[in-house]
């Protein structure tokens, strides 16, 4: 068994977060270590069983670089975007810190995303916005997000950090041909930067509370 971190399910829950500036840039990640994060995702759900998950994992230093210059390509129009971290609970006061700390965290790592050590892209079989049917649709990224965040869990019980990022997937067709993935029949839904983070205690985000999110027998 691998050394993994003294947590609880409920705080291996309750604190994965989004790692940006306690990435360590400096420390290289074992890809044995990525394998065991990658093995346990795959044992979560996908429809009809299907398994068309593929993780492509990139430590390759140009590779990284190309793909960071995607990200950060796409960063520089993101801020003006509605449903940017800097527009979202423009209605709520009390968010305003929270956002901010959000956008200057988002910042750091589109400027130091080349320097993470490696750089996850988990993808799906099919070409998502080709699909008609709602619930085709909600098949297929059902079949790979919660794949993901398994990834990103087992990587937090092992001293790694991640952070969700779906920027690149403005210019995905450019990080399909860095890759080598074929774009007309593969789906990639985010890039994962993976580092050991620096420090291990990380404690729970602050969220919304329950009430006016949580419909108890109908909306
Ligand atoms: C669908 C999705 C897309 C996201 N895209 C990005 C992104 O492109 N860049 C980024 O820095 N963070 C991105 N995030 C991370 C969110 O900002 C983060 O989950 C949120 O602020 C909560 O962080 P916390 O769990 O540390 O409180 C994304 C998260 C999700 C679920």
């Amino acid at each position: 068994m691998p050394a993994t971190l003294d947590l609880d399910p409920d705080q291996l829950l309750s604190t994965t977060r989004a790692v940006r500036k306690r990435l360590d840039l400096s420390r290289p990640v074992s890809m044995d270590l990525v394998r065991e994060c990658i093995e346990l995702a795959f044992q979560a759900p996908t429809g009809s069983n299907a398994q068309g998950w593929h993780f492509v994992v990139v430590s390759d230093a140009g590779k990284r670089a190309a793909l960071a210059s995607l990200y950060e390509k796409a960063w520089s129009g993101y801020a003006a975007m509605p449903q940017s971290a800097a527009n979202v609970h423009g209605d709520d006061p009390t968010m305003a810190q929270t956002q901010e700390r959000v956008m200057a965290s988002a910042e750091y790592l589109a400027h130091h995303l080349a320097k993470v050590p490696v750089h996850v892209i988990p993808c799906v079989a099919g070409r998502v916005e080709a699909i008609p049917a709602v619930i085709a649709q909600a098949s297929t990224y059902g079949s790979i997000l919660p794949a993901v965040w398994s990834f990103m869990l087992a990587a937090r019980a092992r001293g790694l950090g991640t952070c969700w990022t779906t920027l690149h997937l403005m210019h995905e067709q450019e990080a399909a041909e860095v890759l080598g993935i074929p774009f007309d029949e593969v789906t990639q839904v985010a890039l994962i930067p993976v580092a050991h983070t620096i420090g291990t205690e990380f404690k729970p985000g602050p969220r919304k509370p329950l009430d006016g999110m949580l419909h108890l027998e109908g909306w």
